[in-house]
């Protein structure tokens, strides 16, 4: 096997001590919004990866929606990223923090009573978990079109705190049914301006986010994750070929750092359309193991891989990779919340070892 994830690589402005990135992924850690010791020392354990891309941040007090996850918009924040970033760079690893508005993946629970906003007033089907329990989404508020570019500015403001914060860059979520998903979406988004209709209009607030950030940090600095086809989060795109398409084609040409595609079964050749449209790095994720990374790599389909729950599990996945060490089972119930068990307590291989004697 040529073991190319272990090659390094340069993505943007940023080079990378190997292919494996740690997906992003929401661990509801971080009461008052605040990244604390134990996030730091949860991702500084995960350091060996070539790239860390963090759990989803919001980028402004108005996209919250998920209890105690982490925020990037204002001091105390960037004091606990800069801890963040300086676990994950003594272990040679980058780190990205993932932006994400959840739009109308929310509750006024989390926003001092006020109304999710949305690109139109369609609530998601199901329920959100609050501190009191489970409630149904509510109808969000439209946004009116005047407010649109203030929103995309926060996706500027938060990648100019994540480089102030000592971070390598960030990523901007366009994925699984949040706000730039919406607005890409054809059940969420029944707007007839400028940002709805045509599959160019739907790309347009994903694109201003992106823009956005570029303008606050450089391109070099600036990812993408989009999954269309995905239905996560009650999405729905009447022609998700066509969406990642425009995507591409709208993000080809900008020196961006990568663009990155969540592993599902869409029923079409999403890495191929990335791939062949987009013109930088290109990462691919969901249920990957070594063999198939290896095939994925050496097929040119992707340039780095990025692994979830397998890292989640794993604080030492890279070694386990590169050795075909057997991998600890995440363990779903601690996913969301908690505290150390479940998050900073699953072993490496030398701790099993050293368990066993
Ligand atoms: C606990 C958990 C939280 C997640 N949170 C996020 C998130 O915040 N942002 C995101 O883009 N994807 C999120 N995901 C999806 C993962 O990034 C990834 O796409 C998914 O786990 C499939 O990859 P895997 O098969 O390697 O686990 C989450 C997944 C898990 C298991």
């Amino acid at each position: 096997m040529t073991k190319t994830l272990f090659t390094p690589i340069r993505i943007g402005d940023v080079t990378l001590q190997n292919r494996i990135a740690m997906a992003p992924m929401t661990r509801n850690r971080s009461p008052g919004a605040v990244p604390n010791d134990l996030n730091a020392l949860y991702y500084g354990q995960r350091g060996t990866a070539g790239l860390v891309i963090t759990e989803g941040v919001t980028p402004d007090a108005g996209g919250r929606g998920y209890i105690d996850i982490p925020g990037l918009y204002d001091a105390a924040q960037v004091a606990g990223w800069r801890k963040v970033a300086g676990a994950v760079h003594a272990k040679g690893g980058k780190v990205f923090v993932q932006l994400m508005h959840t739009g109308r993946i929310s509750h006024p629970d989390f926003l001092d009573g006020g109304t999710p906003v949305a690109p139109s007033a369609v609530a998601a089907r199901g329920d959100i978990f609050t501190k009191t329990g489970p409630k149904p989404m509510p109808v969000p508020r439209a946004l009116d079109a005047s407010e649109i570019p203030a929103v995309i500015a926060t996706y500027g403001r938060a990648a100019t705190l994540a480089v102030e914060a000592g971070l390598d860059g960030v990523e901007i979520h366009g994925a699984n049914g949040y706000l730039p998903s919406q607005f890409l979406s054809t059940n969420a988004n029944l707007r007839t301006d400028e940002w709805g209709g045509s599959v160019e209009n739907r790309v347009r607030f994903l694109l201003g986010a992106v823009r956005a950030a570029a303008e606050a940090i450089g391109p070099g600095r600036v990812g993408v994750r989009v999954s269309p086809g995905s239905t996560f989060n009650d999405i729905a795109d009447t022609d998700p070929e066509a969406t990642l398409t425009a995507i591409a084609n709208a993000l080809r040409g900008q020196g961006l750092a990568y663009l990155h595609l969540v592993g599902g079964a869409y029923g079409y050749d999403a890495a191929g359309i990335a791939r062949r449209i987009f013109d930088g790095p290109v990462i691919l994720n969901g249920g990957y193991d070594a063999a198939r990374s290896e095939a994925d790599l050496a097929a040119g389909r992707a340039d780095l891989i990025a692994f979830g729950s397998s890292f989640l599990a794993n604080p030492d996945l890279p070694e386990r990779l590169r050795t075909g060490a057997a991998l600890n089972a995440p363990d779903a119930t601690t996913f969301y919340g908690g505290d150390a068990r479940g998050y900073t307590d699953y072993p490496t291989l030398a701790e099993v070892d050293a368990a066993a004697e």
